[in-house]
């Protein structure tokens, strides 16, 4: 395999995944704002809820859900974050796979899922259209597939705004907030209609849009992220159910 056949987001959390583990727990921009709102969007009740935690990362969000009595499969395109994720995992019974979400997930059955959830993982890939196919053929009818993806207003200021607004995007930035050497992350920025137009065409109905405002807790901890936030959201969370 050359470099240029590796998956996108393993190119890119291969370089800090243990950083990245560490940092996630307690980033206020993870911890006090994109994780609170899109929890908001899970049911209320996860006990007994099978879940995939579709790109797992580090395995935070599995662990919560896991020890709220939800049964969780886990996914991740990056064999560090693999071996993060099992080992933070072990013992809660919660199977991690290595997979690129933007292949067929053909181990998995029909309607084997309640929940999809996919928080923060999507601007690694491409073509999104055919990801929402598959979680959607996992998805029972009724359930539902919750994710999270970099707002498009904010992604539009990052990416320096020099494009089209109307074209995808592709542009790589130097992460802070991960100790002296950035990693440089490459990512695909995408309008807001062609955030909801593939999860449309591949059979979803949009249940909730998020675009979450900056909280006390927030504020006090990170008013500069609280001030940057309060202005344009930093990330959109979206609800959808499988009819
Ligand atoms: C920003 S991290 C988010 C991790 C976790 N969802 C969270 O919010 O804590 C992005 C994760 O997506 C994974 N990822 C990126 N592209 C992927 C793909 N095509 N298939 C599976 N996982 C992918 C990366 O390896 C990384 O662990």
């Amino acid at each position: 395999m050359t470099i240029d056949d590796k998956p996108l987001g393993e190119r890119n959390y291969e370089q800090f995944a243990a950083r990245f583990a560490e940092a996630v727990q307690t980033k206020p921009a993870n911890a006090l704002y994109e994780r609170p709102a899109t929890l908001s969007l899970l049911p209320a009740e996860l006990r007994g809820l099978r879940i995939l935690d579709a790109g797992c990362g580090p395995g935070v969000y599995a662990e919560f859900l896991a020890r709220r009595g939800a049964l969780v499969d886990a996914v991740d395109v990056t064999p560090d974050m693999v071996a993060l994720a099992r080992t933070r995992l072990a013992g809660l019974g919660i199977e991690v796979r290595r997979a690129d979400l933007a292949r067929p997930l053909d181990w998995l059955e029909d309607g084997r899922f309640d929940v999809v959830l996919c928080p923060l993982v999507l601007d690694n890939i491409a073509e999104w259209q055919p990801v929402f196919a598959e979680f959607h053929r996992i998805t029972r009818p009724g359930g539902c597939f919750v994710f999270s993806v970099m707002h498009p207003m904010t992604d539009w200021e990052l990416s320096g705004a020099g494009g089209s607004y109307h074209d995808r995007e592709f542009f790589g930035l130097a992460w802070k907030g991960y100790g002296d050497v950035k990693p440089h992350l490459q990512s695909y920025r995408r309008s807001f209609s062609a955030i909801l137009n593939p999860l449309i065409d591949a059979g979803w109905t949009i249940d909730h849009v998020l675009e979450p405002r900056p909280s006390d807790a927030l504020k006090a901890v990170d008013p500069n992220f609280y001030a940057r936030t309060a202005r344009v959201p930093y990330f959109i969370c979206i609800r959808a159910i499988r009819r």
